[in-house]
């Protein structure tokens, strides 16, 4: 698609490139659905997902998800700086789903030092689950200090700053239905 300044959505700001369009993300959406599906035969599946950056990324990967299962969210609030995470983590909202003995998919936008997944993970973790895995729509593959490997994984990203599709620059451009880097 022809994604300028000329969209609306982008108040004025240009785009540096779209880095994956709104057919690249529902193909790979689809087959991360059916990769999920083929993974959990069996138990109670609990997809929670991790807001509010995941939100537009779990509806469109649940009702690919061709079996049973819950959803729930969490809301986890870094200390300091939105734009470098501190590793400081705390739940605002906690999932009001009983954790205990389900197949757990924590559903994530984007996997950049991975300190808040480390934190999330030992959080949950404490919760009992009868397993625990980490589905991030995006990858930038810096993450040396994430402990938990990430199960599945959309696309890797590019080192550059990414909107849309969910993802925010100061809570700006969640909406657009494409992933690009501003200029
Ligand atoms: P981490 O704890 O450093 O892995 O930070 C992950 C969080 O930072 C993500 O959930 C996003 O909210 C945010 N983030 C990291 N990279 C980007 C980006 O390129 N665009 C928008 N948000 C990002
Ligand atoms: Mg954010």
């Amino acid at each position: 698609m022809n994604a300028t300044t000329a969209d609306p959505r982008l108040a004025g700001r240009a785009l540096r490139r779209v880095a994956f369009d709104e057919a690249q993300i529902a193909g790979r959406v689809r087959e991360m659905g059916a990769e999920i599906t083929a993974a959990y035969p069996e138990g109670e599946l609990l997809v929670l997902g991790l807001l509010k950056g995941s939100f537009i990324f779990l509806s469109d990967l649940v009702r690919n998800i061709h079996r049973p299962l819950q959803v729930d969210f969490l809301v986890a609030s870094s200390y300091g700086d939105a734009m470098v995470s501190s590793g400081l983590v705390r739940l605002l909202y906690d999932p009001e789903t009983e954790l205990e003995g389900k197949d757990i998919l924590l559903v994530e936008d984007i996997v950049d030092s991975g300190r808040t997944l480390n934190r999330l993970m030992d959080l949950l973790i404490e919760r009992r689950p009868r397993s625990l895995e980490i589905c991030a729509l995006l990858h930038k593959h810096i993450a040396a200090e994430l402990r938990h490997p990430t199960k599945f994984v959309g696309f890797d990203a590019p080192h550059e700053f990414l909107v849309g599709y969910g993802l925010d620059h100061a809570e700006h451009f969640r909406h657009l239905p494409y992933i690009a880097s501003l200029k």
